[in-house]
């Protein structure tokens, strides 16, 4: 019997445990094979594995939303990707990215451009994914708004503030504390960026958007930053 590698939570709180599983011989008319090149430990991870989430599966179940890899096999309904493509699942529900290999539903997978490796596709997916929606479905911004994202110099604000800048073609004012981090968001090319440790960060926002302020803040920071954000 042929076999691959997977992380497993055998007990909740304990480190997971590699264990051999069967390879998949068979999968259904709407799923994908994946072998997994690279995966990632999300937030969710660490949380589900240590009990702390009421979305986790019991025990034994594999960790990781996330796999990025070679597709191996695709059932007869599957159009969107072909063996051989590089793909990366987004496995939010089911998870089981932790493993050499992965099957998934073919609306979990997508199709990963040349100009990432998979290591970052599997690393970016979440945060971009996580700014689309909440752009679109909890902000419902449209082209043109003005859109505010603090802590745009980090990992997830610098998603939020990409997504809302070149694909929903909102201005976007990018929030940082320093000048390091104030030149590095202008080099990405964001034209409206506020050092917050520079001046009164609700006067500037007026000023740049003609005293309207804005349609749309995104906070990654909280405290303060929330305060200033609802002004
Ligand atoms: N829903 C999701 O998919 C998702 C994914 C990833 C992360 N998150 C959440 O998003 C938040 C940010 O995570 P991240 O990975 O983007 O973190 P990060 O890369 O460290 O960025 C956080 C930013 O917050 C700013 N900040 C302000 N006050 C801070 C303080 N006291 N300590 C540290 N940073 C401070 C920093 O920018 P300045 O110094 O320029 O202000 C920093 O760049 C976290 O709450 C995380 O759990 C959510």
């Amino acid at each position: 019997m042929t076999t691959y590698r997977a992380a497993v939570c055998v007990q909740i709180g304990k480190a997971l445990e590699i264990q051999m599983k069967p390879v998949v011989t068979e999968i259904e008319d709407d799923q994908v094979q994946v072998s997994t090149h690279a995966s990632v430990v999300n937030n969710a991870d660490i949380e589900r594995c240590r009990g702390q989430r009421d979305d986790a599966p019991g025990v034994p179940f594999v960790p990781g939303a996330v796999a990025a890899g070679i597709v191996l096999a695709v059932g007869e309904h599957v159009t969107n990707v072909k063996v051989g493509d590089r793909v990366v699942a987004l496995n939010y529900d089911k998870l089981g990215g932790m493993a050499e290999q992965i099957v998934v539903s073919k609306d979990r997978v997508f199709p990963v451009p040349e100009s990432l490796n998979l290591s970052q596709a599997a690393g970016s997916i979440v945060a971009y994914s996580t700014s689309m929606s909440a752009l679109e479905k909890k902000a419902r911004v449209q082209k043109g708004d003005f859109v505010l994202v603090s802590g745009a110099s980090g990992a997830t604000g610098l998603a939020i503030a990409e997504t809302a800048k070149n694909i929903y073609e909102c201005q976007v004012i990018a929030v940082c504390r320093g000048q390091q981090k104030h030149d590095f968001l202008l080099e990405r090319g964001f034209d409206r960026v506020i050092d917050r440790t520079k001046g009164n960060m609700v006067d500037t926002v007026l000023e740049m958007t003609g005293g309207q302020g804005v349609a749309t803040a995104v906070d990654v920071v909280g405290g303060d930053m929330l305060i200033d954000c609802l002004h």
